[in-house]
């Protein structure tokens, strides 16, 4: 999968893609990720890329030449499943949707700063607007990190386990049960007997009604409506 960040401040993705599964799925070629400074696609001798809001208002808004400059020059040679524009404004990001995503050839990615991006941009290029939550973060290039590592784990090879990303929290709209590791016993705080008990079917039911349990107490809105909460 090839994904295309286009943003004012594309070091900070430096520390999000240089570790980790990230930095794995690049090296095993799985996941081809590029930068793109907006900045660069400015025509003026200033490389400006943001201007006053027309009708005033307080803050500065990205300009529509650079960007437009960008993609369409991205989209000669790359046909993009999505380009995707990260905003509050957009639908929130949920597993499915990272699901979804991460069986795309080419996604981009844009980022936006300031007051946010001209509006003709959204009308004219965008083809999704995703939000990472309901909070308002000073670009778009944390999100677009985070929706960035939702997807690239997800690409057949990129985790050692090829079943552990199916076992994460929300992959069955179930919050994920406890883990431990040695020791058993730290201080007299134990680990519970079923995991040392070595009956498989026991465990996995186990970890079953724990991850309803967990569901249930910290994330009701969760709990798929077949689950019998009176069971546990
Ligand atoms: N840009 C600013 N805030 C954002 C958010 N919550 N999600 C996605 N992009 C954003």
């Amino acid at each position: 999968m090839k994904i295309d960040i286009l943003s004012l401040f594309p070091e900070m993705f430096d520390g999000a893609f240089s570790h980790s599964i990230i930095k794995r799925a690049k090296e095993k070629g799985l996941a081809e990720i590029r930068l793109f400074n907006i900045r660069d696609w400015s025509a003026g001798k200033h490389k400006t890329v943001d201007d006053y809001a027309f009708g005033g208002g307080a803050g500065m808004v990205m300009m529509i030449e650079p960007i437009s400059r960008c993609i369409e020059e991205l989209r000669e040679k790359t046909v993009y499943d999505e380009v995707i524009y990260m905003s509050p404004d957009g639908e929130l990001l949920e597993q499915n949707m990272a699901n979804r995503l991460s069986l795309s050839q080419n996604l981009l990615i844009l980022c936006g700063h300031y007051k946010g991006i001209d509006e003709r941009i959204r009308e004219h290029f965008i083809t999704r607007e995703i939000s990472i939550g309901d909070y308002v973060l000073s670009g778009g290039e944390l999100a677009a990190a985070v929706l960035t590592d939702t997807i690239v784990r997800l690409l057949p090879g990129v985790l050692n386990d090829e079943t552990s990303a199916l076992s994460d929290s929300f992959q069955n709209n179930l919050l994920s049960p406890p883990v431990y590791t040695r020791p058993s016993d730290f201080r007299g705080w134990k680990v519970p007997d079923i995991l040392l008990s070595g009956n498989d079917r026991e465990i996995v039911k186990w970890k079953h009604e724990q991850s309803i349990l967990r569901t249930k107490l910290r994330r009701p809105g969760l709990l798929p409506s077949d689950i019998l909460i009176s069971d546990i």
